[in-house]
């Protein structure tokens, strides 16, 4: 039986002498370095998400509550801290609802007459609970999407393509689709991980293809661009991916290049499949045009990006543009939902993919 490595350390919360700090495993480093990211308070973090230190939807959800907590322990405005929090991103529907959830703890302890410390206390419970919520979500993604490939797929070995990073660094647990796969090779069924790089920011080379191979998982990276190759040889049983935000018709916003990928699926008549925890559907966008797609900059598709060597002080960048170049840079795309096969969430699989259906699954898990 293969041995599972030791727990990602991705983000925990610290009490030194010198005040209380929230820890990140540095994702940007990764996978030359395995270094820590210190942040002492909220513009810390905030750039930490920018940067995509952390990142990933339910991680930002997770961070940007204990970001809540950092605020309200070091006696900054929770109030301030939970704007400047919520703002750091546009798209992954997860980072507000963390940072509502603990702000809410933290009002509703001042409310009842607690004191600073007793508010701040609540902030970090609800950080504490998102945490330990969304790990026992991610197990039971990872069940039931285990149990969707056994349906549609059964027997035989499967052959899974994946797209940006979606496992134990985005999470509290095994993470969302990442999980499905890992599971599938813990059953023994996994024959193949394919694990498209995710141009711009290598999401899939650096960060999928290091938790891969810490797991022992049989993969292969691919240029995003020869996914198409791949469909045509036969060579894909299933597409799992992961969400940023789902709208209330089934809409599911992720990685730039998941589109893409739904449109090979489709064609090739092959499962579709997006695993997300319920905090990732927001019932208040009601189509994927409503849906805000972040805009990067255009540096990181006309400059390469090395992740910094140990030791190094910065990340070694090349330009492969000439100067001046314009980039089209958006960090998701929207994948409506006559592609997607069906949606998996900790609460149960959906399938097909309506708005009712969808109503009816977020229904069983909400809290706020
Ligand atoms: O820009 P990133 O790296 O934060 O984007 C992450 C993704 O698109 C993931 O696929 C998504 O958050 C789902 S993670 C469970």
């Amino acid at each position: 039986m293969a041995v599972e490595p030791p727990a990602l350390q991705v983000l925990r919360w610290d009490e030194p002498p010198d005040g209380p700090v929230l820890v990140l495993l540095d994702q940007t480093r990764l996978p030359a370095a395995e270094t820590e990211l210190v942040c002492t308070d909220v513009p810390a973090l905030v750039r930490a998400i920018q940067t995509l230190a952390v990142r990933g939807a339910p991680l930002l959800g997770i961070a940007g509550a204990y970001g809540v907590a950092l605020a309200a322990a070091r006696g900054y405005d929770v109030d301030e801290a939970a704007e400047l929090l919520e703002g750091a991103r546009p798209t992954a529907v997860n980072l507000g609802y963390g940072v509502r959830l603990a702000a809410e703890a933290y009002r509703t302890a001042v409310e009842k007459g607690g004191t600073e410390g007793e508010a701040a206390a609540a902030a970090l419970a609800a950080a504490r609970e998102l945490h330990r919520t969304d790990a026992a979500g991610s197990a039971r993604m990872a069940r039931l999407g285990l149990g969707l490939l056994d349906e549609l797929l059964p027997g035989g070995s499967l052959r899974i393509l994946t797209h940006c990073n979606t496992g134990a660094l985005v999470s509290g647990g095994a993470g969302t689709a990442f999980a499905v796969a890992l599971a599938a090779h813990r059953a023994g069924r996994l024959r193949q991980l394919w694990v498209d790089e995710t141009r711009p920011l290598l999401q899939g080379s650096r960060l999928t293809a290091y938790e891969a191979a810490r797991n022992g998982m049989p993969y292969s990276l691919l240029a995003d661009n020869a996914a198409g190759s791949l469909f045509a040889a036969g060579e894909v049983d299933a597409v799992l991916i992961g969400a940023d935000r789902i709208a209330a018709d089934g809409s599911v916003a992720n990685k730039v290049g998941s589109y893409p990928l739904a449109v090979l699926a489709k064609y090739h008549h092959v499962p579709f499949v997006v695993v997300a925890p319920g905090t990732t559907v927001d019932l208040g966008s009601p189509d994927g045009a409503s849906i805000e797609v972040e805009q990067r900059p255009g540096r990181e598709v006309t400059e390469v990006t090395a992740p910094p060597l140990p030791g190094a002080a910065a990340a070694a960048r090349m330009s492969v543009a000439p100067p001046g170049t314009r980039a089209y840079n958006p960090a998701f795309d929207v994948t409506p939902p006559e592609l997607v096969t069906a949606i998996v969430t900790e609460e149960g699989v959906l399938s097909p993919v309506t708005g009712d259906g969808l109503v009816e699954l977020c229904a069983r898990s909400r809290q706020v």
